[in-house]
């Protein structure tokens, strides 16, 4: 029996990741930490099993509040998802990204550090008592933009480009470094765009779906070209519970299954699958520091843990537009929040 403390489990990939180890695991109870933001959301997490979970509502850098949870709750794994996750947003107002994602990241860690350690070894490194895990969600945004060619592999250098990337490359690298010095048992994951059910329309897709359903023009950056290698959010899911049961500690692994696509071509489809014309593209002005090219290699999960994704983009793109469709009662009740304002700031001047 694992209790997980599943942070963010209110937002997109989150919400997705506590149904999929519902799903998975009958012998698990999990707690849900989030502070609900504007993009946590509880009806992410209707009709799931609710003899197996608690939500909590708090924020992951309140250490005392932390600690607590930590004595309640006696948690074997922690999966950290919460964060700031908007790199627009990150360019109007950085430092709540630092807060959460970094000084929040640290709380977690050196709480678990301290609950899970049993003594010390001969050289003065903590030991931790048997079959607990940190699994530090981080992104493929740290190692900043590629060209023409190539791929990012666990060995290409950090270089992250956005406020939004610096915090999860510095929350990266603390966890690393509690690893490192602390021997805390952890493993850190990055992954690709993810598209799915229940992603807030800030986000590229469902804001796509949303304006072409409401004949609003379709705004997009730059020329549209840029390249993002995207993946449906399950196989995310399924690739983080794989390295947090079976990985070795300590190793990073990159998560992606060869899907690039430029933005424009999926602004296209999405026209295309909705019945609605062209000419509804806006192209405005480019996001500041707007990373061209993203792409995995992700060889080494493959090699190591046999993980392989098993929604191919033609079938998930459907299934994602369809359920946007179908669930208009969530869209409008995410839509009827601080939503409007937001979009009327980030794209009035554009
Ligand atoms: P999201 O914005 O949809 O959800 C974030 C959740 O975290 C929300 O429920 C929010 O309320 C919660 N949260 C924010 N600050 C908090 C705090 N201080 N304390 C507690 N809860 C807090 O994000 P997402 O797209 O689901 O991303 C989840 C994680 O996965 C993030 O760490 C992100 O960096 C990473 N990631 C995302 C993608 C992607 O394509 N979306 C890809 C790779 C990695
Ligand atoms: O690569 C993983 C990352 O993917 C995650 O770490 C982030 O949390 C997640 O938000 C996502 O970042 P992106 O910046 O790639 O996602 P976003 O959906 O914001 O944008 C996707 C691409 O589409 C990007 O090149 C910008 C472009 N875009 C986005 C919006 C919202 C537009 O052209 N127009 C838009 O209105």
């Amino acid at each position: 029996m694992k209790t997980y403390l599943v942070t963010g489990g209110a937002g997109f990939i989150g919400s997705n990741y506590i149904r999929y180890i519902l799903k998975k695991h009958d012998d698990i109870k999990v707690v849900n930490l989030d502070n609900l933001t504007y993009a946590g959301n509880l009806e992410n997490l209707s009709g799931i099993d609710e003899s197996r979970y608690v939500f909590e509502k708090g924020d992951i850098a309140d250490l005392p509040l932390v600690q607590d949870l930590f004595q309640t709750y006696d948690f074997d794994f922690v999966v950290n998802f919460a964060a700031e996750s908007h790199v627009d947003r990150s360019i109007e107002d950085p430092e709540v990204f630092l807060r959460t994602n970094v000084m929040g990241t640290q709380a977690l860690l050196d709480t678990a550090k301290n609950a899970w350690q049993s003594g010390k070894d001969q050289d003065g490194y903590p030991t931790y008592r048997d079959g607990v895990k940190f699994l530090q969600v981080s992104t493929d945004e740290v190692y900043g933009a590629l060209g023409r060619e190539g791929y990012f592999t666990e060995e290409t250098p950090l270089a992250p480009n956005s406020p939004y990337s610096a915090s999860k490359a510095a929350a990266d690298m603390i966890a690393r470094a509690y690893n490192k010095t602390f021997k805390l048992p952890l493993n850190i994951t990055r992954c690709s765009n993810n598209y799915g059910p229940y992603q807030f329309p800030e986000k590229l897709i469902p804001l796509m779906v949303n304006n072409a359903k409401t004949d609003k023009e379709l705004p997009v950056y730059g020329d549209g070209k840029q390249v993002r290698d995207w993946l449906y959010v399950d196989d995310h899911c399924a690739a983080i519970d794989l390295v947090l049961w079976k990985a070795k500690s300590g190793e990073v692994y990159n998560i992606g299954g060869h899907n690039e696509m430029e933005n424009i071509q999926i602004v296209s489809l999405i026209l295309e699958r909705l019945d609605k014309p062209e000419t509804l593209i806006k192209h405005v002005r480019d996001r500041q520091g707007h990373d061209r090219r993203y792409a995995i290699d992700p060889a080494k999960i493959k090699r190591d843990l046999g993980w392989e994704p098993t929604v191919m983009f033609k079938e998930g793109i459907g299934l994602t537009i369809d359920w946007y469709l179908a669930n208009a009662a969530w869209m409008n009740s995410v839509l009827s929040g601080e939503y409007q304002n937001y979009y009327d700031n980030m794209y009035k001047d554009r």
